[in-house]
């Protein structure tokens, strides 16, 4: 039978997901999103899609919550903005961080507005008026200290140094859940990592284990309720060589046990060995791809068991680096391959080409294959079916990938596809959408692709071993071993070598390349987790050896910021909430990691300038150190990286 057959017999009915890990983030809010429709029904009875609403875009209104600092500011310019030019009611204010010599932001209309005011009477006799206007008409606030103008018009702000120790005050007491940005989402699906079943992970699913992991932390913390979906290779012809030959080690049917299976990456290899060099063993191998995707239980059994193996394997991996998935893989979507493409065809966006049914995509040269000349399915098919099932049936406003750059162009034609297909709006900045986050590759020192000496793939398990085990001999070297109990040693080890890891990949701009170097990560000095890691231990210290409570400090203390380097910490601290908005909006974790390292150096200068125990500003300064100690903890939290106490 050849395998254009299994295609005739009806779907299979997929095992129910197996969860990698139980433990979702059942913290962030649930948030339903009655403003988006399903494009179709799926009625499982007929096993037929239904039309429903057409697609919708999404428009959210701003919530009634304080937002970022910025977003404070575009509000009161907001005011003044109808105020000065009622008849222009279109105009946004455009709020930007200025030259900290001339304040500390900037708002930047008056030239635009001068352009369309000009010649019709105004009363305004240039842009700088505009400006003057601008300033002279904002609301009373507490945030605002001094207004100037500069050039064309740019209205100067200088803050409150009084509101900013206050907010600060008020974060400290309220929790840094109440600095969370507000965003215009409110459920998103994140695929990323997602190995390939029966194959060990290696250094090519760092990247995107360690990217998604944050960019789903970060848009937890914003209240987006994210599915983490992990889209393992558990599908394909390759489960027909495999399942013959664990049929041929265990001709008795007895459950093999992850021992007796071995290392299951030279359990594959052996397969495809058999594969290539026998062709009795390539028939029967053949034969059992039809049977799997026939649903003939002793091979879904087989399959099941292969599966669970590997999901063990990368569990473990998962639970090192503290990452958080829940499995829904190829296999899962394989049953609605069917009707999406029947739905596709519908709206005659199939076509047959040398013998191929592909869609055409302007622009492209090539067009997306759905079925292939054998009557197969592909990643095309299964990648437009998950597309059409986080729409539909998971209600997914922004649905991101996060892939190797290799892979843009394949989902640009996946995401054209269903735009054609009219699930997603045409414009976008409309939701839903979907965003493809590529990344670019992990060099060795010697600038190539990193691999070991042997030209093996690099298996992530002996990277994070090495990382752990460097960072436990310099402990030991400082005489930790003897003043921390093995627990302690063993925590702080994992925690700043693991830390190094995530940080010397997250801080690079992800479309970049970058060069794996233990020695670089693991330095103490330079913009590295451990610097950071140490950074926030010795701020952790100076509380500790101030002797005082900080909790009755925060209740009956005040913030005051004086000196120029106290002001500039406390405004670097408040801009935290813009910069997280800034990263999630752009899917950048490096700018929150730009962010930390900034922080330390501003604490740094702080630290230098300012006596901190036994000053007559002690309590102050005690406080902004705390505060500091909170925001260098999140960005941490938000990077995947434990925070160590003590060092
Ligand atoms: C990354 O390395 C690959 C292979 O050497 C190269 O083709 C690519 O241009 C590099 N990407 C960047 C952004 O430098
Ligand atoms: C970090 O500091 C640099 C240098 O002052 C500045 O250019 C950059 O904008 C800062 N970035 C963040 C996110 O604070
Ligand atoms: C201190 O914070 C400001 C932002 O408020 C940033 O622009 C500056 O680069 C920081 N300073 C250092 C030394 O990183």
């Amino acid at each position: 039978m050849s395998s254009a057959l299994a295609l005739l017999l009806p779907p299979v009915v997929s095992p129910p997901p197996k969860f990698l890990s139980l433990r979702l983030n059942r913290l962030s809010l649930f948030h339903s999103s009655p403003s988006l429709s399903p494009t179709y029904i799926w009625r499982a009875t007929s096993r037929r899609f239904f039309p429903a609403a057409k697609a919708q875009s999404i428009s959210i209104m701003a919530s009634e919550n304080v937002g970022t600092l910025k977003q404070q500011l575009a509000k009161l310019f907001d005011e003044s903005l109808r105020a000065t030019i009622p008849e222009e009611l279109d105009v946004e204010p455009l709020i930007a961080a200025c030259n900290p010599k001339f304040g500390d932001y900037q708002c930047n209309n008056a030239m635009s507005l001068w352009t369309k005011v000009k010649g019709k009477g105004s009363e305004f006799k240039g842009p700088q008026a505009i400006g003057q206007a601008l300033s002279k008409n904002l609301p009373a606030s507490e945030m605002i200290e001094s207004c100037g103008i500069a050039g064309p018009g740019f209205v100067n702000v200088v803050l409150s140094r009084q509101w900013i120790a206050e907010s600060i005050q008020k974060m400290l007491i309220d929790g840094i859940g109440t600095w969370a940005p507000k965003l215009l989402v409110k459920r998103a699906v994140i695929d990323f990592s997602s190995p390939n079943i029966a194959k060990e992970m290696h250094v090519g699913h760092l990247r995107s284990t360690i990217i998604g992991d944050t960019l789903a932390r970060m848009l937890e913390f914003s209240n987006v309720e994210v599915r983490r979906r992990n889209h393992v290779g558990d599908w394909g012809t390759q489960f027909g060589m495999l399942i013959e030959h664990l049929f041929d080690k265990f001709p008795n049917g007895e459950v093999a046990s992850d021992q007796a299976i071995g290392d299951l990456e030279a359990f594959y290899k052996a397969s495809k060995q058999r594969f290539d060099s026998d062709s009795g063993f390539k028939e029967r191998a053949q034969k059992a791809v039809v049977s799997l995707q026939g649903g003939v239980d002793k091979y879904r059994k087989a399959w099941t068991q292969i599966c669970e193996i590997s999901r063990r394997g990368y569990e473990k991996v998962y639970q090192r680096l503290g990452v958080y998935l829940e499995e829904k893989g190829e296999s899962f979507y394989n049953p609605y391959i069917p009707s999406v493409l029947e739905l596709l065809s519908q709206k005659g966006l199939i076509e047959e080409s040398e013998g191929a049914r592909v869609i055409f995509i302007e622009g492209k040269n090539i067009p997306l294959i759905v079925v292939k000349k054998d009557g197969g399915y592909n990643y095309a098919s299964t990648d437009l079916a998950a597309l059409w099932y986080r729409l539909n049936e998971e209600k997914a406003e922004w649905i991101i990938y996060v892939t190797d750059v290799g892979q843009r162009e394949h989902f640009e034609m996946v995401f054209t596809a269903a735009k054609l297909a009219g699930w997603l709006p045409a414009e976008d900045n409309k939701y839903p959408k979907t965003s493809h986050v590529g990344f670019g590759l992990v060099l060795g020192e010697d600038g190539k692709r990193f691999r070991t000496r042997s030209t093996e793939v690099v298996r992530l398990v002996d990277l994070l071993d090495e990382a752990k085990s460097r960072c436990k001999a310099v402990l030991i070297e400082r005489g930790k071993s003897e003043e921390w109990t093995a627990d302690e040693l063993e925590q702080t080890a994992e925690a700043v070598g693991y830390g190094a890891i995530k940080y010397a990949d997250l801080k690079n701009n992800r479309l970049t390349n970058y060069t794996f170097s233990f020695d670089q990560m693991l330095n103490d000095k330079g913009n590295t987790a451990v610097y950071l890691l140490y950074a926030h231990a010795r701020i952790c210290s100076i509380i500790r050896k101030s002797g005082k409570d900080l909790e009755e400090l925060k209740k009956t203390g005040t913030i005051e910021l004086n000196h120029q380097d106290e002001r500039a910490l406390g405004l670097h601290l408040l801009q935290f909430a813009e910069v997280v908005e800034e990263a999630c909006t752009n899917l950048l974790p490096n700018v929150l990691c730009e962010y930390l390292y900034n922080l330390s150096e501003n604490y740094t200068k702080f630290y230098s300038t300012c006596t901190v125990v036994g000053s007559k500003e002690e309590t102050s300064r005690l406080l902004l150190c705390e505060a500091t100690a909170v925001v260098m903890r999140k960005c941490f939290h938000l990077l995947g990286i434990t925070p160590v106490y003590k060092i």
